[in-house]
């Protein structure tokens, strides 16, 4: 068993666990942190979708050994204080157009959609449809329609 430090959520926090153990169960299981869902484990489905460094990335296809004391880990339990609201303005586009169904895959879909936004100002320009077709979050209830419109107007409120 090993120490691992970084930070979640900002705070900075330490863990006690196996090299070998991919993020995701840290988050999950030993530290509580459960908006980032098991979907494959093989970061296909990527429901566990989170932001190191704000930026998208699947923590079930990363061992904590990996993740460096610099790190900042950011899961949609995290999402609002980066903005310091009680909802972050990507959340907020996601409620009227009531995109969620059985909503498993929508707090992975909301952290991909937020870092395509941020890429996209990085870059000096607005999201564009472009953009939005290599978001790669599988939604099994088919919400692609919704997920697209909120995006677009999450984008404008960042
Ligand atoms: S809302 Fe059900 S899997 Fe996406």
């Amino acid at each position: 068993m090993a120490s691992h430090t970084f930070e979640l959520n900002g705070e900075q926090i330490t863990v006690e666990a196996e090299d070998d153990v991919r993020l995701l169960w840290v988050l999950r299981d030993l530290l509580g942190v459960t908006g980032p869902k098991y979907g494959c484990g093989l970061g296909v489905r990527q429901a566990c979708t989170s932001h190191i460094n704000g930026k998208a990335f699947n923590p079930c296809s990363v061992p904590v050994s990996k993740i460096t004391p610099d790190d900042e880990i950011t899961t949609i339990e995290g999402l609002p204080a980066t903005v310091g609201k009680d909802l972050h303005p990507m959340q907020e586009a996601w409620l009227d157009p009531d995109v969620a169904q059985c909503d498993y895959c929508q707090p992975g879909q909301i952290l991909a959609a937020v870092a395509k936004v941020r890429q996209a100002t990085a870059d000096g320009r607005e999201i564009e449809d472009r953009d939005l077709h290599e978001i790669r979050n599988i939604c099994r209830c088919g919400t692609y329609t919704r997920i697209r419109e909120a995006t677009k107007t999450g984008a404008k409120n960042m």
